[in-house]
């Protein structure tokens, strides 16, 4: 078999990553311990043969993990942002150092082609990079004061430690985005990862561990690894100690944390759930949309809250796309993800096969035609492989307004431009949304206050992939999060407003007078 990759050998990925003899059940800085939690087999959906055996925290575990990241706090909060930026940037660097290695990792625990796959390692290289830029940057404002002599201003201040809750589609990225922003911002970092991919975790953690190790200003505690299942999660939402907590994946995993949170006052980051649309209009250049919506819908085995989830395609357009889009479905190179050429590996399990099953099932009995869908046995070495599907269906069949997470593509007409706006919006999720138009008016208005409602909407590009640089998340059942690039550091931060009186009066505000 002809790999991309160097690194084949599982023992081999995880030697170069240093954590073949870490036990990983929990991790407290430098220290490692198997963790009295239920033991973890992880396999690899690509032969479904076991990598490793990693131990899980126990609630008790936790609240110790915790408590050393709250110690961590009292010392990173002091100290300088620029110097905590010096440690991202380190980071940075041992990343760029390991990209293959990680990659390969990332490939052999939740099954993402090596293109995607050194491409989420990349995507921390990048966050690392704007977090040490951003390090110099965390500005408050200067307000005029309305009293004289007086200055007003806003100072942001580290927040305490954070709560990160990753899922298995995004194993090292999404903590990273956190991670990075969080760690300049003064504020260590708990990390409870899927239990589909901890050693993914496991080697991240063990690399940022590294490079703390040699940095004097860090503390022990900074960064902290937890895995477990949903009752660790539950322990992370529901301790007072984690002034944030920021959460990726289901809505019903973004609704239980979500209300967790909230039940305590604290504050939420939510990332949750998509069922992301492209308006393809009759101006469209189709060899552009043809290519936009194979990488959206089928790239990582459609497993990504940005895929592209449903298609809405102008009357004059639909047949022509329609076919084009079957012969791309039908020859795209579905195995073994390190095989050259692949570009659809497995999905991440058996469950998630049985999901996408489930779903067409239900598109057919909703009137869907189905093109595709079938699972692949022939020449992959295992695994649940699956050849992407698309269906053509009502726009407002029950099925297509619930996000499964396998490559399904379902294709809704229009006539009207509104009334594609008015489909594209009619789903409960809100994270990313694409049009495709040469027309400057439908594009702006697409953009517009009465356009998309989603978090991301996108002209002449499909709905994943977003850059580093932009806030990342959406709106409605998404979860209004946002994370990642733009002001989304402000979310890790608290913000002081200071009034300064460098006079000898004491004007009050709103002109009361108030003399004693
Ligand atoms: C995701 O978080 O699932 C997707 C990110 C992206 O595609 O940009």
């Amino acid at each position: 078999m002809m790999t991309t990759q160097t690194l084949t050998s599982y023992q081999q990925i995880l030697e170069t990553l240093g954590i073949a003899d870490k036990p990983g059940g929990f991790a407290i800085g430098s220290r490692y311990e198997e963790g009295n939690g239920p033991r973890i087999t992880t396999v690899s959906p690509i032969d479904g043969v076991s990598i490793k055996e990693v131990g899980s925290a126990r609630v008790e575990e936790v609240a110790e993990a915790i408590d050393a990241a709250v110690e961590a706090f009292y010392a990173w909060r002091t100290v300088p942002a620029p110097v905590r930026g010096e440690l991202v940037r380190r980071y940075g660097d041992k990343l760029r150092q390991n990209k293959q290695a990680l990659g390969a990792l990332v490939t052999l625990e939740v099954g993402k082609i090596p293109a995607e796959a050194e491409g989420e390692v990349q995507e921390m290289i990048d966050i690392c990079d704007f977090a040490v830029g951003l390090s110099r940057q965390l500005y408050g404002l200067a307000i005029q004061s309305e009293r004289p002599e007086h200055r007003l201003t806003e100072q942001w201040h580290p927040l305490g430690p954070i709560g990160v809750i990753s899922a298995f589609n995004f194993p090292v990225a999404v903590w990273a985005w956190n991670a990075a922003l969080a760690l300049v911002c003064g504020d260590p970092v708990v990390w409870k990862p899927s239990e589909k991919a901890p050693l993914c975790a496991l080697a991240c953690h063990h690399l940022l561990q590294e490079v703390i190790d040699d940095f004097e200003q860090a503390p022990d505690g900074l960064i902290v690894l937890v895995n477990g299942g949903r009752e660790v999660g539950q322990a992370v939402a529901a301790s007072k100690k984690l002034p944030l907590i920021s959460a990726t994946g289901s809505i019903p995993m973004g609704r239980a944390v979500g209300q967790t949170v909230a039940a305590r006052l604290g504050r939420s980051l939510l990332e949750l759930g998509g069922n992301n649309a492209m308006i393809v209009t009759p101006s469209a250049d189709l060899d552009l949309a043809l290519r936009a919506i194979t990488f959206a819908a089928v790239g990582t085995t459609g497993q990504r809250c940005t895929t592209l989830r449903r298609l809405i395609v102008h009357d004059t357009v639909k047949a022509d796309l329609l076919n084009r889009l079957k012969t791309a479905f039908s020859t795209i190179k579905i195995g073994d993800p390190r095989e050259d050429g692949v570009l659809v590996g497995p999905l991440i399990d058996e469950g998630a096969a049985t999901m996408m099953e489930d779903a067409l099932n239900r598109a057919r009995e909703q009137g869907g035609v189905v093109t595709g869908g079938e699972r692949v046995t022939e020449g992959v070495p295992g695994g649940a492989y699956v050849r992407p599907a698309l269906v053509e269906i009502a726009h407002d069949a029950e099925v297509v307004h619930t996000e499964t997470f396998a490559p399904i593509l379902y294709v809704l007409n229009y006539e009207d431009f509104d009334e594609a706006l008015a489909v594209q919006n009619e789903v409960p999720q809100g994270l990313s949304s694409a049009i495709f138009t040469n027309n400057i008016i439908e594009a702006e208005r697409f953009c517009g206050p009465s356009g998309s409602d989603c978090g991301i909407a996108n002209v002449n590009i499909g709905t994943s992939g977003a850059e580093i640089g932009g806030a990342f998340g959406g709106e409605k059942e998404t979860g209004g999060g946002r994370e990642s690039g733009s002001d989304a550091w402000k979310n890790y931060m608290r913000r002081s407003t200071n009034t300064i009186n460098y006079g000898t009066a004491l004007p009050l505000a709103q002109g009361i007078t108030f003399d004693v």
